[in-house]
């Protein structure tokens, strides 16, 4: 649908002209995510920011009765084109509605808008004295993106993904109807659970307008260790042995010297570890800071028994900060020369084999594919590669990448299938893996969540063309 086609004068009646964007110059912020390609990008034809709930029904009521698509957008940190407005239309920016609405220390849970940044949402919690343990990589996202992609990130080895913490929502149907979902009690039989639905439906369902997460009491101490391992094989086989044993870290991460050197160069710190190909880096949390400590003497034994070069346990929190700053600007410092970046999930005892599987289909096809992840939650980041990569800096382009990755993605999704794994982990279907969403769930399981769209959306104005066509 083309700017011409979309009637925006009667938009600006509804809910105020400064509340819709219409000049180009401004529309491109809204035409792309943070994936590193630029094929999928789209501008909308205009933006509409609502301030309120009541302004976002009167959106959809507005798009519904004209059959104009709504693409609904938070702080656009995702990966996969799951924000862009590929079938035309408006796109919909929750940015304006950014409160904190309460934090409730008797229920332990915090209520804020859609548009509100985990950033804002740490700072409320920590300023209660509580804690919000699932951290998706980047901050500025926000709070609806996050249950909208069920977003996961390091410390959902012990505390889970955003699923475990979602206890309420409010949501705007197609048909301009609220409805409440869930609220604060911490058990329900009562019928459906559509809040779970919900959870990674990216914008399809219906528009996430208030947000109820549940909170726990602060761990209060932190230890942060890395391990570099001969082989990031070795590496991340040596999780079984932690785990095996008892110990649930908070994150259990691996990465690969490769990717540490340029993340490194560009946040100019640096990494503990210097020999080998691969680092575990392991964050214990608890309350007790000496069962912390003997916690992480016992793994750091278990790391040497499995062959890790050294253990080196970061003491002091300058240097923890230092070691999760590196950790947590991967993709940024790999961005410029990255297409895409996966995020596929297999069981546990499969990471090793598939990483494994990576490096070999990076030596069949000359293109460089680093690795890195939660390497206890079996979920790897693989960055598929425009450049090659030496001593820490991205360089020339790989000849004939871009016919090779299309065969690369292929064979790398049919391994996590046949692992009995999925094809994203954490980031979302959104563009970029809807053509192999069959391919690992199914005709069967696509057609039911048809049958659930059709039945909210039966016009398909919500974000169309977004998961399964
Ligand atoms: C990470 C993001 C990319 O783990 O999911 O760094
Ligand atoms: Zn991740």
């Amino acid at each position: 649908m083309s700017p011409s086609t979309v009637d925006l004068v009667g938009l600006k009646e509804l809910i105020g002209a400064q509340s819709v964007l219409t000049d180009p110059a401004d529309l491109e912020a809204y035409s792309h995510d943070e994936l590193a390609s630029t094929r999928f990008n789209r501008y909308p034809a205009a933006v509409a920011k609502p301030r309120s709930e009541q302004d976002v029904v009167q959106i959809l009521r507005y798009c519904g009765e004209r059959g104009i698509p709504v693409t609904a957008r938070g702080a656009g940190t995702g990966l996969c084109g799951g924000c862009v407005p590929s079938g035309g239309g408006i796109v919909l920016s929750l940015e304006r509605m950014n409160r904190i609405i309460e934090v409730d220390p008797l229920n332990y849970c915090i209520t804020a808008q859609a548009g509100a940044a985990m950033s804002s949402l740490f700072e409320a919690v920590s300023d209660a004295g509580m804690f919000f343990p699932p951290h998706p990589g980047d901050e500025s996202a926000f709070v609806g993106g996050v249950v909208a992609t069920n977003a996961g990130g390091a410390r959902a080895v012990k505390y889970g993904t955003i699923k475990r913490f979602l206890m309420g929502l409010r949501v705007v149907l197609a048909s301009g109807e609220t409805i409440e979902l869930g609220g604060k009690v911490m058990k329900s039989s009562t019928g459906y659970n559509l809040l779970d639905l919900m959870l990674g439906s990216e914008g399809t369902l219906g528009i996430i307008t208030q947000v109820t997460f549940g909170l726990l009491a602060p761990a209060g101490c932190l230890q942060t260790l890395v391990a570099p391992f001969r082989t990031v094989r070795e590496a991340i086989a040596s999780v079984q042995g932690i785990v095996g044993k008892g110990y649930t870290p908070c994150a259990v991460e691996f990465v690969e010297h490769s990717v540490i050197r340029c993340a490194e160069r560009l946040v100019n710190k640096s990494w503990p570890a210097r020999d080998g190909e691969a680092s575990l880096m392991i964050i214990l949390d608890g309350v007790a800071e000496d069962e912390v400590l003997s916690a992480a003497e016992k793994i750091a034994e278990i790391l040497e028994q499995n062959s890790a070069l050294d253990v080196l346990i970061a003491e002091h929190q300058e240097r923890q900060a230092e070691i999760l700053e590196i950790r947590s600007v991967m993709y940024e410092a790999l961005r410029p020369g990255t297409v895409e970046l996966l995020d596929i999930c297999v069981p546990r005892a499969e990471i090793a084999n598939h990483v494994q599987f990576v490096h070999e289909i990076e030596e069949k096809y000359g293109v460089p594919l680093p690795t890195y992840g939660h390497a206890a939650d079996g979920n790897i980041h693989t960055h598929l590669m425009r450049t090659v990569i030496r001593d820490g800096e991205l360089g020339d382009d790989v000849p004939g990448w871009s016919d090779k990755h299309d065969q690369i993605r292929e064979e790398l999704y049919q391994d996590a299938v046949q692992r009995r794994g999925v094809i994203s982990g954490e980031h979302g279907i959104g563009l970029t893996k809807k053509s192999s969403l069959e391919q690992n769930i199914g005709n069967s399981n696509i057609e039911v969540m048809r049958a659930i769209k059709r039945a909210l959306d039966p016009r398909g104005i919500l974000n169309p063309g977004k998961i399964f066509d």
